[in-house]
């Protein structure tokens, strides 16, 4: 059956911090059709590629008006025909349609939403579910979650300089169980908080609003946590941290908000290695400028800001041994194609990879699909609330179901390999 497309249309939706959003939807000669919704960062890399928003006093400057006129005027018209099936050829003519090295003209939010709309489109017409359709025959893994307790940084008006707090449950056997542990915690660290005061609600990506005197505070609360819901800190659960430090550092070093003024480089290193001796931590995402982390293999090194989902940065950053895991997120680059490029160039160096939302999302749960049927070895959404996130979990327990005794959870197996020696 033909997987020619047959039209684009992109509408203006809402996204989870009630901003307008792109969704495409493509249709196929076929009949088949896939959507997609962009998701949106707040706290975002420098080179990362840019959303085409209309700034002006609607919606505050978010408005999407002509990333979704440019769907309908330029993209329809040069994909029309194209075969769904073919991602990179229609990528491609995405990335040369546009012109400018990050997505600037048409907007990376109307590219990613026809991109992936494409690809749905694409495992339609194939009548399969969108991870076995990536996964083509070859046996996946179920990626292992990382799911945030506290939110912080930029997601909670700077109350804790740290971004995320987040736990993983390498050891849980199952996706399933590894929900099941991180709700325990959730709760735990529900109840800790109550008792510092009236509970403040929740941030952008369903953490606990951190009521926080320091980032250590944050810190011992969640260790506490884990300990009060009943598993163990260290050996059930382990913490893992986004320092998203290009929110906090410029040339002249780091500004904590919390902790005591500023620090320099080194400075800002040597408190995150301390951290690293002092709690139960196995993960930490764009630590600091840092080359050299005595932390070692014992932790996985995430970059996110620094790698902004580019095959060249993870080759670059892999020569300088700067980190032994990258974060893929598709909307930072643009298109699939270019995020797998970025996924592959992470894998064959042997690093872990992370497929991972943005703190603006939606209900679009396509991310779910990538991180299995990609078999990245490991997902991040947010948090354990809101619906935007509890999607991309639901959709993983209803991943797992489907794979039934096949299931083999990634855990461990999801990091760099010296890393994953240290759980052995
Ligand atoms: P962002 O945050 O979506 O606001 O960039 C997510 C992250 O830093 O991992
Ligand atoms: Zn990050």
């Amino acid at each position: 059956m033909s997987a020619r497309i047959a039209s684009v249309t992109g509408r203006q939706l809402w996204d989870s911090r009630g901003r307008p959003t792109v969704e495409a939807e493509v249709v196929l000669e076929s009949g088949a059709v896939g959507r997609a919704i962009a998701p949106t960062g707040a706290s975002r890399g420098a080179h990362e590629a840019i959303d085409l928003r209309d700034g002006g006093v609607a919606f505050g400057g978010f408005g999407v008006a002509r990333a979704v006129a440019g769907i309908g005027a330029e993209i329809a018209g040069a994909i029309a025909g194209m075969d769904a099936r073919d991602q990179a050829a229609v990528d491609k003519a995405l990335c040369e349609l546009d012109g400018t090295p990050n997505k600037a003209r048409l907007g990376a939010n109307a590219v990613v939403a026809v991109s992936m709309a494409v690809l749905h489109a694409a495992a339609a017409a194939a009548r399969a579910p969108l991870w076995r359709y990536l996964a083509g025959g070859k046996a996946v893994r179920v990626p292992l979650p990382e799911i945030q307790i506290f939110g912080g940084g930029a997601h909670a008006g700077r109350r804790t300089d740290v971004q995320d707090f987040m736990v993983m449950c390498p050891k849980a056997g199952s996706f399933r169980r590894a929900l099941e542990i991180t709700d325990d915690v959730y709760r735990a660290a529900g109840r800790l908080m109550e008792a510092k005061g009236p509970l403040s609600g929740v941030a952008d990506e369903g953490g606990w609003w951190p009521n926080f005197a320091s980032n250590e505070d944050a810190l011992d609360t969640l260790t506490r946590a884990i300990e009060a819901s009943g598993h163990r800190a260290g050996e059930d659960v382990f913490i893992s941290l986004d320092i998203a430090a290009n929110e906090l550092g410029d040339a002249s070093g780091y500004s904590l908000a919390l902790d005591e003024g500023r620090l320099t480089s080194e400075e800002m290193g040597a408190r995150i290695v301390e951290w690293a001796g002092r709690y139960p931590i196995l993960s930490i995402e764009d630590p600091a400028g840092q080359d050299d982390w005595a932390i070692g293999d014992k932790v996985q090194i995430i970059g996110d800001d620094v790698l902004v989902t580019s095959a060249g940065r993870v080759e670059r950053a892999g020569e300088a041994g700067v980190c032994n895991a990258a974060l893929i997120k598709v909307n930072q680059v643009g298109t699939v194609t270019e995020a797998k490029a970025a996924l592959d160039a992470a894998v064959t160096r042997g690093w872990g990879a992370i497929v991972s939302a943005r703190s603006g999302e939606s209900e679009d749960v396509t991310i779910a699909h990538l991180a299995t049927g990609w078999d990245a070895g490991q997902l991040k959404v947010g948090s354990f609330t809101r619906s935007e996130r509890m999607a991309k979990w639901n959709e993983m327990l209803r991943i797992e179901e489907a794979m039934g005794a096949d299931a083999v959870f990634a855990g461990a197996s999801a990091f760099a390999a010296p890393v994953a020696a240290t759980l052995a």
